[in-house]
This record gives C-alpha cells, sequence and structure tokens, in this order.
C-alpha cells in the first residue's frame, strides 16, 4: 500500500486526477470504478478541466459506480446516478451505454445485483477503482460487520446514515432506506484501487484503517490486503499517522 502526502484537499484531487488520467492516457478503453460524496468532487472537476482541454479522452472508457440508493429512480435529485451526471458523465464524453450504476429503480434486490457483477466480470473487471471512506472506515455502503462482504448486494441503511442524508430530502421519511453496493470483494477485485481522504475528522479512521489491524469491523483495512493501492491522504487526514 502507498501512501502519498497531499498538502490539502485540491492537492490531492490534483494527484488522484493525475493516476486516473495516466490509467486512461496507458489505456483508453479502461473500465473505471467510480464514487460519489464529497471527497471525488475535485477530483471530477481537474479531468473535466483536462477533458476539455483534449489532454484526456474518456470515449473508449466503460464506468461502474459503486453503489445507488434502492428506490430511487436515475432522474431523482439525489439519486447517485442524478449526481454522477451532474459532477462528471455530463461533462465528458464517456458514451452513455458504457456508464454503469446499480439501477435504484430495480426493486428486484438479488436480481439486480447479480445483473451488476455479471456487467462487470463482462466487462473484464475493473482496472481501477476510486475510492473515498466513511469516518467509520466505510466503502462502497459496506458498513463495519461481523465479516467482509463478497458480491454486490443489498444493504439496509444505519439509523445514522439516514440521519445524516436526511437534510437533503423533503423529509426522513423519503430518505431511501437501502442501497445497492458492491461488496468488499468486488472491490478488491479492482486491479489497481486509489482511495481518496481528506480532513481532520478522518484522521482517527485513516490510523485505524491503514495502521491497524485487518478487520470487517473497518471495512477500508482490507486494502491492506491488495497489492496495488495508493491512498491520496492530506496533511489534516494524515494528522495522526506517522508518514513522510
Ligand atoms: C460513495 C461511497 C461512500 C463514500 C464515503 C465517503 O459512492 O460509496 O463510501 O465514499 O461515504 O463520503 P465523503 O467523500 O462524502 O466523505
Amino acid at each position: 500500500m502507498k501512501i502519498i502526502r497531499a498538502k490539502d484537499y485540491q492537492d490531492m484531487s490534483r494527484k488522484a486526477a493525475n493516476i486516473i488520467s495516466a490509467q486512461v492516457i496507458l489505456k483508453p478503453d479502461s473500465v473505471l470504478g467510480l464514487a460519489t460524496g464529497s471527497s471525488p468532487m475535485g477530483i471530477y472537476s481537474q479531468l473535466i478541466k483536462w477533458f476539455q482541454k483534449g489532454d484526456v479522452d474518456f470515449s473508449a472508457c466503460t464506468t461502474f459506480n459503486l453503489d445507488e440508493y434502492r428506490g430511487l429512480t436515475a432522474d431523482h435529485d439525489q439519486s447517485y446516478h442524478y449526481f454522477m451526471y451532474k459532477n462528471f458523465f455530463g461533462s465528458i464524453n464517456v458514451p452513455d451505454n458504457r456508464i454503469n450504476l446499480p439501477d435504484g429503480a430495480q426493486m428486484a434486490a438479488e436480481k439486480e445485483c447479480a445483473r451488476y457483477d455479471a456487467a462487470i466480470r463482462a466487462a473484464g473487471g475493473i482496472d481501477l477503482q476510486l475510492l473515498g471512506m466513511g469516518l467509520n472506515g466505510h466503502i462502497g455502503f459496506n458498513e463495519p460487520d461481523d465479516y467482509f462482504s463478497k458480491g454486490t448486494h443489498c444493504v439496509d441503511l444505519t439509523e445514522s446514515t439516514i440521519e445524516a442524508n436526511k437534510r437533503f430530502f423533503a423529509s426522513a421519511d423519503e430518505v431511501p432506506r437501502q442501497a445497492y453496493t458492491m461488496g468488499v470483494q468486488t472491490i478488491m477485485l479492482a486491479r489497481k484501487i486509489v482511495l481518496v481522504v481528506s480532513g481532520e475528522n478522518k484522521a482517527e479512521i485513516v490510523r485505524d484503517a491503514f495502521f491497524g489491524p485487518v478487520t470487517p469491523r473497518v471495512p477500508a483495512s482490507i486494502l491492506q490486503l491488495h497489492t496495488d493501492v495508493s491512498v491520496i491522504a492530506d496533511d489534516a487526514a494524515l494528522a495522526l499517522c506517522n508518514v513522510m
């Protein structure tokens, strides 16, 4: 595992965007695994700028997002589908038919999860998976548990996640109760992983996940066992770790 220190959020975003654009330049038909949330926003805006300058071309790429709320249609403004088009896909040239997210409108959970895993396999697997990390060490919607999850599956959102997300909805009742997420095994099968983390509120979990024991109680800790992981963390997130 490589830990790459960045000065701040912007520096972290530029460094991660560099790795992603190098991946796409070296392998134009790369399969990219993508994330939502605040951590990757700066990466997406940097990649859009480089795309607009003609420095990177996504026309042969395929993408798979980590997760989606179950019960939200793609056009719902809180769906991850909507987020990705607004913040990235709408401004670059990945063809629509090669953009993949779990289908939140498909309520047959087992069928949808099996379809998603089959689509990832059919694309040849993920070349580069981009990840953020939750305050409790979750990756995707894989929350702390007694075991590591395997393939794409449906999860019940925790009360704290529902509570944290209710500000985006008209009321807490409208927050979806479940989500589809790639499993820990799906993530570990990616050939290369880039995890970005920023801010002092993540300092403790950075220490626990990457310098503590590998345990399903801290899902991101399993990344210590992957052979090609770059964690790009800013000074604030590395405050409790002794790394150069
Ligand atoms: C996003 C995702 C989540 C986030 C994590 C961190 O698709 O699966 O695991 O990466 O919750 O979120 P932020 O970046 O908002 O701190």
